[in-house]
């Protein structure tokens, strides 16, 4: 999956042969999951036309300030508003004209206009002649758009539209389109950091056919796995049976069925990772014998008895060195105190507290109502939720206690 995936992309086209390439351009952005609008310089619609561009985008083209048609009753094109839409605003082709009005605050235009309003990262790939390209005033342009902070794709060298060869040539789509996940996964706050998570219930089987199990869905680890990615952390995702899927690059999925499976695969991972988090629901006990064979039914009662299963977060609370490690908490009474004992006998950093006297909390619902609880006592009480939003919340609070 994209770094790109559900970001608005507003891609600005000016006037320069390169703009044949903008289609490509969209084509891609939205493959890769973007929501694109695309603003345009009167001039560039030379080039390529605006209803290429929306049939691609799925959105109206924007290119004037006033819409054209309806003299009568015309629409105002809000470039504040475009500005804001944006997360990522890209220029390309940026021609050296709309650099130089770029540098000095010029916005005769609704491009410029947004470009003056907009508030997120800006990337620029400059396309022109290779004259123009080396001229002092571009270099002007680049390094006064630069020390504002927008970023320079740099352009390519090859043959030009001119016939010429050198530098100038606008980068390629799927070059501009790597640069900008790059550059956005290089700026993540768990970039190069490994995380560990479990989710979903354990099956400790009985015979070839039946187990002991529960209800947990799997539902709060995904959406932990998907929240600590999405801040560029690679993610062991170590899951009971669960129906529950995820498609992420940074994710690696490794499936289990009972407790011990889950507890030999945590500790494969443990020690490289800086943060644990252990949100499955694991089963306590576990049956004693199991049978080869399917169990027949004879008597009218029938006795298992069941054996302790290794706890994995507190063997985890045992050797971990600086790991940060985080553990869940499911009470239906004392639950403050019950969560606390839990945070302190494992010996955890951080323990999410779920209580089943909530109602919309717990196992095979979409939400949560938790209450996080720091080794240094400090303690966050949240609203009923979604499970995503849980995961994001958590997420933050880990940043922030870790510094990240
Ligand atoms: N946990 C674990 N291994 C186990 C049991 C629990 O890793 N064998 C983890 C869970 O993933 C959770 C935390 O321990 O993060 C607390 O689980 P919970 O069931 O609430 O508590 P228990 O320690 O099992 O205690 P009890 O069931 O007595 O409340």
């Amino acid at each position: 999956m994209s770094i790109l995936k559900d970001k608005n992309i507003l891609l600005g086209i000016t006037a320069g042969i390169a703009a044949y390439k903008s289609a490509s351009l969209v084509r891609l952005f939205i493959k890769a999951g973007a929501n694109v609008k695309v603003v345009m310089t009167p001039a560039s619609k030379d080039f390529i036309t605006p209803l290429t561009l929306s049939t691609l985008s799925k959105h109206p083209v924007y290119s004037s300030f006033v819409e054209e048609g309806d003299d009568d009753n015309p629409t105002w094109n809000s470039h504040v508003d475009l500005g804001l839409w944006a997360d990522i605003f890209v220029i390309a082709p940026a021609t050296a004209n709309t650099m130089a009005k770029m540098a000095n605050g010029v916005c005769d235009n609704i491009l410029l206009a947004t470009y003056l309003s907009a508030k997120c990262q800006v990337y620029f790939a400059p396309a022109m002649d290779l004259d123009m390209y080396l001229h002092q005033s571009t270099k002007t342009s680049f390094n006064k758009l630069t020390s504002f902070g927008n970023k320079l794709i740099p352009a390519g060298t090859g043959e030009l539209a001119s016939g010429l060869v050198g530098e100038g040539r606008m980068a390629e789509p799927e070059d501009i389109i790597n640069y900008i996940e790059k550059d956005i996964l290089e700026q993540l706050p768990l970039k190069g950091k490994r995380v560990l998570i479990t989710a979903g219930p354990t099956y400790e089987a009985l015979d070839p056919v039946r187990f002991i199990g529960n209800h947990s869905s799997g539902k709060m680890g995904f959406e932990i796995a998907k929240a600590a990615s999405n801040l560029g952390a690679e993610v062991i995702l170590v899951t009971g049976p669960t129906h529950q899927k995820i498609a992420h690059n940074f994710v690696t999925v490794k499936p289990v069925v009972s407790a011990e499976e889950m507890y030999n695969e945590v500790h494969k991972h443990f020690k490289v990772c800086d943060i644990a988090i252990l949100s499955a629901a694991v089963a306590d006990y576990r049956p004693k014998n199991v049978s080869d064979q399917k169990i027949k039914k004879k008597d009218s009662t029938f006795t298992v008895e069941l054996e302790k299963t290794k706890d994995i977060l507190k063997s985890l609370g045992e050797i971990k060195i600086d790991q940060y490690l985080v553990g869940f908490a499911l009470e239906t009474n004392n639950e403050l105190e019950h969560a606390k004992g839990k945070l302190k006998s494992k010996n955890l950093d951080l323990i999410v507290l779920n209580s089943l006297q909530d109602k919309g909390a717990g196992f095979g619902v979409s939400t949560n109502k938790v209450t996080f609880i720091t080794s240094s006592n400090t303690i966050i009480e949240n609203e009923l939720k979604s499970k995503a939003d849980v995961a994001e919340d958590l997420m933050q609070l880990i940043l922030k206690q870790t510094h990240a």
